[in-house]
């Protein structure tokens, strides 16, 4: 059982001694040294003797399960950095992974990076104009995928000229490949023992990572090796990884969390890690944790509500001791929730709040120190981070009033731009700080409290999605005229999307309409996106210069005031 001493002291302290050269020195890194995220989590592992220890303990949905150590695991991301340098990728460009939660998925991640090309992971419940978008604008030459993800991928094939390779890690043989397409079975596949591994420095492109905004298509948020230094001491200090510990984050490494503390955070500490592949129950999740004996568990707070929803009573079924430390990412925990998981797991909840840009966790509560439930906690000892005046955008000294979460820049997973949209990267910052787009208040005791977005994004379970590119969908349905699309609370995934339509001439509002347009968004993008609600108008609130106004639409559905709508032309 690891011990449940914290890594870090305590938090007044660290915060006052902590520089990043911590976390260099752990990691034997010095500037100007090679730095490659996948030969730092699998070969300098298994240079401090750890190849035995096992690396991931992987599970599927119908319970069937593979294990892995880290020598297994060095070995097969050599054989697909080998593969790929075949194919002919060349360092900088870019590999999609399309995948389920599979061991292909966490191994071509590494395998990417390994060869040196920019690894780019995509959700693989996206519908295939989301696919089409980011794959278009990263001009992506490869992409990893399965049998069952291809008819997406091949919908849209066309209309990428740059992708040169289509790799279906599970092909059966059954049906011929088409043109582009090509097989590889990682576990069938050559082990290589020796690769010459791409010799990065810090500042080479890694991960890129989509994110949505309020305006315009999702942007490719794309970080460096050297990211790599938060992200190992942030899993040290904050979810507070032991050697023995055996961790569970639940996150995909379709989005961020799946990546930093899903991949590169626990195999960079050296610690064994378990992924399963299946939906959302909870007796099955219980199960799993039971099973696997899971101590560190990082989850979401989506997650933990609908596991309050199934009540105490599952709880007790199983046995959950081998718990220590939990944690919770991707939207505000609740106090309610805090206070359950006390109740049941006799553990807190940690919530950590951090973004895509980041790279890493920014704000936590951290192991040892007093949690306040609701509150996100303070900021991770190297980051300087403040609320700003919402228009002068000047740090706030007074306790308690409400701002935008601003972080001083150069922590050293920061993301270093958007792809190819420098301009909007820039817009981030302002006065020498990083707006990182949250409201926040800092309480008497340096506490952060959410407030809510400073935008029109949606965060529904803890993903976020951009109305602008809902709205975009909606307007290709033959019966919409014009749409917006905000947030509605909800209970269980905090926000669920809300879509106002108008229509066009000779088109009814009726049921099967609703369903109709529903469905057309949950097919072109994916099912978060679609909208769970839609109510029908006459008209959109706009400005005078015909912007709509989704703020005012916003306001209704949650119960606010409207604000300042001497803009507005039409009142609804
Ligand atoms: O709005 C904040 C919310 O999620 C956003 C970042 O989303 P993404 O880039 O997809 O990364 C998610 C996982 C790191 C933030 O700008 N968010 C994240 N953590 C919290 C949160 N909101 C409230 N509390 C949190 N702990």
């Amino acid at each position: 059982m690891p011990t449940n001493q914290p890594h870090m002291r305590p938090y007044e302290e660290e915060y006052a001694n902590f520089t990043w050269e911590t976390s260099r020195k752990e990691l034997g890194y010095k500037d100007g040294d090679v730095i490659n995220i996948g030969e730092y989590c699998t070969d300098r592992i298994c240079r401090q003797g750890k190849g035995d220890k096992l690396a991931l303990i992987w599970e599927g949905h119908s319970g069937e399960e593979k294990r892995y150590t880290f020598n297994d695991m060095r070995q097969l991301t050599n054989t697909i950095a080998d593969f790929l340098q075949k194919l002919g990728i060349q360092p900088g460009e870019r590999v999609c992974l399309f995948m389920d939660k599979v061991p292909e998925l966490y191994f071509g991640f590494l395998g990417v990076l390994k060869m040196g090309a920019i690894v780019q992971p995509l959700f693989s419940a996206f519908g295939s104009e989301s696919l089409l978008t980011r794959l278009d604008n990263a001009k992506t030459r490869a992409i990893f995928t399965q049998k069952k993800h291809l008819p997406k991928v091949r919908n849209i094939t066309k209309d990428l000229p740059e992708l040169k390779h289509i790799i279906v890690v599970d092909d059966d043989g059954l049906k011929p490949l088409r043109e582009l397409e090509v097989a590889f079975h990682m576990d069938k596949a050559e082990r290589i023992d020796k690769f010459d591994i791409y010799p990065s420095l810090a500042e080479t492109p890694s991960v890129l990572h989509y994110t949505s905004g309020t305006t315009g298509q999702p942007k490719g948020a794309q970080h460096v090796h050297y990211s790599i230094i938060s992200q190992y001491i942030t899993a040290k200090y904050v979810l507070d990884l032991k050697d023995d510990d055996i961790y569970w984050c639940t996150a995909d490494p379709g989005w961020v969390t799946g990546t930093s503390y899903g991949i590169i955070g626990a195999w960079s500490n050296g610690v064994t890690q378990c992924v399963l592949d299946a939906g959302f129950k909870a007796e099955t999740w219980y199960k799993f944790i039971e099973k696997h004996k899971i101590s560190m568990w990082y989850s979401a707070p989506t997650a933990i509500r609908a596991l309050m929803k199934e009540g105490n009573e599952v709880v007790k079924k199983f046995d959950l001791s081998s718990l220590r430390h939990l944690a919770s990412v991707g939207e505000p925990l609740n106090a309610e929730a805090v206070i359950w998981s006390k109740e049941v797991f006799g553990l807190y909840f940690h919530d950590t709040f951090w973004q895509t840009e980041t790279g890493c966790i920014v704000i936590s509560n951290y192991p040892g120190m007093k949690i306040k439930p609701g509150s996100m906690g303070k900021p991770f000892p190297g980051i300087e981070a403040t609320v700003v005046d919402l228009k002068t955008h000047e740090p706030i000294e007074k306790k308690g009033i409400v701002g935008m979460i601003a972080l001083k820049p150069g922590w050293p997973s920061m993301v270093r731009t958007y792809w190819n949209n420098e301009s909007t990267y820039k817009s981030k910052f302002s006065k020498g700080w990083y707006h990182c787009g949250d409201r926040a208040s800092i309480d008497e005791d340096g506490y952060y409290w959410f407030v809510g977005r400073d935008d029109d994004v949606i965060n529904t379970g803890g993903h976020l999605v951009g109305p602008f590119e809902i709205e975009s969908a909606l307007l290709e349905h033959p019966a919409v005229a014009e749409s917006a699309v905000v947030g509605k609370p909800d209970p269980v995934n905090m926000e669920v999307v809300k879509a106002f339509i108008t229509l066009k001439p000779g088109f009814n509002s009726d049921k099967m309409l609703e369903l109709e347009i529903m469905n057309f968004v949950r097919k072109k993008l994916s099912a978060l996106a679609m909208p769970q609600e839609i109510e029908f108008v006459d008209s959109l609130p706009k400005t005078r210069s015909g912007k709509i106004m989704r703020r005012v639409l916003r306001a209704k559905e949650w119960g606010e005031e409207i604000g300042d709508i001497s803009t507005l032309e039409n009142d609804m």
